[in-house]
C-alpha cells in the first residue's frame, strides 16, 4: 500500500486546469468533471499511472479503462474507425457516448489500461473542464467513474472525496454533472454492438446506423464463458499455455518473475521477465500484459509464473493471470 495522499480540491478555473495538467504530467491521479460522472484521469501512456488508478478505487479486476480525448484527431491517433465509428462520432461526439474500436497502428495508450486487449475505448466528453484539460494536456487521459470499486458513480466533487479523499492527488471541483450516468458503450469492431447503456439512448444510436446494435457482452460483465466466434474478446489470452503459481522453471518454459529471487531453474528458461525485481505490485501491474506479450513470442512451451503475493493490486493481478490460464 502507498501511504496516504492530501487530497486538494479546487474550484474548476484557469489555473486548476493548469494544476490538473501538471498532475497528470507527473504520474498522479486527477478527478475531474464529465458531463456523465466524474472520472479518475491518469495519464493513458503511462503503465505505472494506470496501475495507480486501479490501487486507488480498490478494483479486484483489471477491467479495460477508457481514453479521454479533446478532438476527432486525437481520437484517431489511438483507434481505427470503420464508417459506422465515423457516424457516431460525427452525430454524438463530444458527448456521452463511448467507442470500443481496433487499436490504431501506433495507439499509445498503455497495455494495462486496455488489459492486454486488442481493441480501446475512446470518448470525447461534452464538458468544458473535462475539454480544458485533456486540450492543455495533449495526451490521452484513462479515467473511470471516481468512485471506490462497488460504490456509486459521483456526481459531485463531495462523493469523490468521500470516496478517495486521501487516496488521489486533486479533485477539479466543477459542480454538478448534468447527464448523471455513465456513456453508451458501443463497440465497432465489426457488427456494432451495444456494452453498456447510457447517456445516449439506443434508438438514437440504431436510427444513426440504419440498424439495429448487436448485444454483446462487455469485460466488465462477462463471466467465465468465453465469448462467441467474432465477438469481442473480452479478456486477455495468450496462445501460450500458463502455469502459475511455479516455484521452479520446466525445460522449455519461459519465466515471469516477480520480486528478487528468481525461481529456481531460472537460468534454462527461454526468456525471463521480472514483473518487479523489487516486489513492487504497481510496478508488477504497469508491466503485466506487456511482459505476457512478450513471452508469448518466445515459442515456449509454457510461461511458468511465479506467485503473486494477494494484498493490494495483487488481487487484480491474479484474477487476470487466472483468466489468462484458463484452457481454451
Ligand atoms: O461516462 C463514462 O464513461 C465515465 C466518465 C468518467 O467518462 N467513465 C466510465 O468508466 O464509466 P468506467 O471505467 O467506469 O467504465 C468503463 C467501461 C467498463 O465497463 C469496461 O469494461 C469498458 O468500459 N471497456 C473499456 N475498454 C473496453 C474494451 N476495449 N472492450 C470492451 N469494453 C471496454
Ligand atoms: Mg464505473
Amino acid at each position: 500500500m502507498t501511504a496516504p495522499l492530501v487530497t486538494r480540491v479546487v474550484k474548476a478555473d484557469a489555473a486548476a486546469v493548469a494544476d490538473a495538467t501538471r498532475v497528470l504530467a507527473g504520474g498522479g491521479l486527477v478527478a475531474f468533471p464529465t458531463e456523465t460522472v466524474y472520472g479518475l484521469g491518469a495519464d493513458a501512456t503511462d503503465g505505472r499511472a494506470v496501475a495507480r488508478v486501479y490501487e486507488a478505487k480498490g478494483r479486484p479486476a483489471f477491467n479495460p479503462l477508457i481514453a479521454h480525448v479533446a478532438d476527432l484527431n486525437a481520437a484517431q491517433a489511438l483507434g481505427r474507425f470503420d464508417a459506422a465509428a465515423a457516424r457516431l462520432a460525427a452525430t454524438f461526439w463530444p458527448g456521452p457516448l463511448t467507442l470500443v474500436l481496433a487499436k490504431a497502428e501506433r495507439c499509445p495508450v498503455a497495455e494495462l489500461a486496455t488489459a492486454g486487449l486488442d481493441t480501446v475505448a475512446v470518448r470525447l466528453p461534452d464538458h468544458k473542464v473535462a475539454h480544458d484539460i485533456l486540450a492543455a494536456f495533449g495526451k490521452p487521459v484513462v479515467a473511470p467513474s471516481a468512485n471506490r470499486s462497488g460504490h456509486l458513480s459521483p456526481t459531485a466533487a463531495a462523493h469523490v472525496l468521500a470516496d478517495l479523499g486521501g487516496r488521489i492527488d486533486l479533485i477539479v471541483d466543477g459542480g454538478a454533472t448534468p447527464v448523471g450516468v455513465e456513456s453508451t458503450i458501443v463497440a465497432c469492431v465489426g457488427e456494432p454492438a451495444l456494452l453498456r447503456p447510457g447517456g445516449v439512448p439506443r434508438a438514437a444510436i440504431e436510427r444513426v446506423l440504419g440498424r439495429k446494435l448487436a448485444e454483446a457482452r462487455s469485460a466488465a460483465t462477462e463471466g467465465q464463458a468465453q465469448p462467441a466466434p467474432g465477438m469481442l474478446a473480452s479478456h486477455y489470452a495468450p496462445r501460450t499455455r500458463l502455469r502459475l503459481n511455479a516455484r521452479r522453471v520446466e525445460a522449455g518454459e519461459a519465466l515471469l518473475a516477480f520480486g528478487p529471487i528468481p525461481a529456481e531453474g531460472a537460468a534454462r528458461a527461454k526468456s525471463v521477465r521480472n514483473l518487479s525485481s523489487r516486489g513492487d505490485l504497481i510496478e508488477a501491474a504497469a508491466n503485466l500484459f506487456s511482459q505476457l506479450r512478450a513471452l508469448d513470442g518466445v515459442g515456449a512451451i509454457a510461461i511458468a509464473v511465479m506467485p503473486i503475493p494477494a494484498e493490494g493490486l495483487g488481487e487484480a493481478i491474479n484474477d487476470r493471470l487466472l483468466r489468462a490460464a484458463a484452457p481454451r
